[in-house]
């Protein structure tokens, strides 16, 4: 049997022929960008996240860029975000003229600690701090880094691109950020039909300030107050996202199944799950185990000899790439970053895997010498 890293087109019945009917209506009703769907989109997912404002935009990296500069960073800024994470925190904090400051991260949890926050805030007085939630969990300690920044004035972002639906002491994780960013990318838990993301706010001004910049910085048709690009959702993929909110649930569920199937059934030595901490729901975007870095290799060896997809999420840390030569403002570095790039494993999650794929899976990995 043949089992892929991930299937992007297990729609739910019906699904196929209800986006395709809207999508034929918007084209005879002319609604490209904008229009109501997008609008209706909007409202839909600021009652899924329970946050109070809700923007869509092209991209879950132009919506880190957008919450960046609403939140009011500024060119040359100090940002400090964690040194495992989706190259595009790194770059969008350059690509706002701000400078990026790495911190190292966890080996249990994977993710950035009050400790190491605390430490970056003490070393760089940054202005800003970029807190991502990875693999569909909760940085652990989100509560306590808050918290922190608040105490000492540093502006917060969450990148949420793979949290979605994710929840923290049982409340909504986007709804409990002042400002956060998700990223609509098909292969997400809410994928789009093309490139998509939003942005989320608790207060009015900077969900105001960012609904400008979206659109070149317009404060009406030909008046420009800022200085903004085009980064509007578009019609199409917001009537498409509005139909899978209405099946998010489901595929949560579905995804969270496989994640603990995973963690329950797997018992071989060499693979070591890591769980989300237990105040944290996951939505089950990624399955995460890690590994002897020095067996990973034949591991994967025997996994592509089986046909099973796999992903290393991440397979390198920010501050090593050659990219960040000549931006990279300083990192903090107890080489857990790189131990997690080199250790990770994630086997098969998708919405609606079969039971005899995950079946399949937890045999052949369980059968691994
Ligand atoms: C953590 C993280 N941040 C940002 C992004 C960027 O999102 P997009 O690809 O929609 O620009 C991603 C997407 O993979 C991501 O995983």
């Amino acid at each position: 049997m043949k089992v892929p890293f991930i299937d992007i087109l297990r729609f739910e019945n019906g699904f196929y022929e209800t986006v395709t009917q809207k999508a034929a209506e918007l084209i005879k009703n002319g609604h490209f960008v904008g229009g109501p769907v997008v609008g209706q989109f909007e409202s839909a997912l600021k009652d899924y996240t329970q946050t109070a404002f809700a923007l869509g935009c092209a991209n879950g990296t132009d919506a880190i860029q957008l919450a960046l500069r609403a939140a009011g960073v500024k060119k040359n800024d100090k940002v400090l975000l964690p040194d495992m994470t989706f190259w595009a925190t790194f770059e969008s904090v350059v690509n706002v003229g701000a400078i990026p400051y790495t911190l190292d991260v966890s080996r249990e949890t994977l993710h950035l600690t009050v400790a190491s926050v605390k430490e970056g805030i003490e070393k760089f007085k940054p202005q800003a701090l970029i807190l991502v939630h990875l693999y569909g969990w909760a940085c652990p300690e989100t509560v306590e880094i808050r918290k922190l920044c608040k105490e000492h004035n540093v502006t917060l972002i969450e990148d949420c691109a793979q949290a979605i639906g994710t929840k923290i002491n049982g409340e909504s994780l986007i709804g409990g950020a002042s400002a956060a960013t998700t990223s609509f990318y098909p292969a997400k838990v809410l994928g789009a039909s093309g490139d998509a993301g939003g942005v989320f706010f608790k207060e009015a001004q900077v969900a105001k300030d960012c609904q400008i910049l979206i659109n070149h910085g317009r404060t009406g048709h030909y008046d420009h107050g800022m200085i903004g690009w085009n980064s509007r959702l578009g019609a199409y993929e917001a009537s498409f996202m509005l139909e899978s909110l209405k099946h998010l649930d489901a595929k949560l569920a579905s995804r969270r199944h496989t994640c603990e199937r995973y963690r329950k059934e797997i018992k071989n030595p060499a693979l070591k799950f890591i769980a989300p901490a237990a105040s944290v729901w996951e939505n089950g975007y990624l399955s995460v185990a890690v590994m002897d870095p020095t067996t990973r290799p034949a591991f994967i060896e025997y996994l592509k000899k089986h046909e099973i997809g796999y992903g290393t999420v991440y397979p390198g840390a920010m501050s090593e790439q050659p990219g960040a030569t000549g931006h990279i403002g300083g990192k903090i570095s107890h080489g857990h970053a790189d131990w997690v790039a080199k250790s990770v494993i994630n086997l098969p999650c998708f919405a609606y895997m079969k039971q005899e794929e995950v079946d399949f899976v937890i045999k052949t990995v369980n059968d691994y010498k």
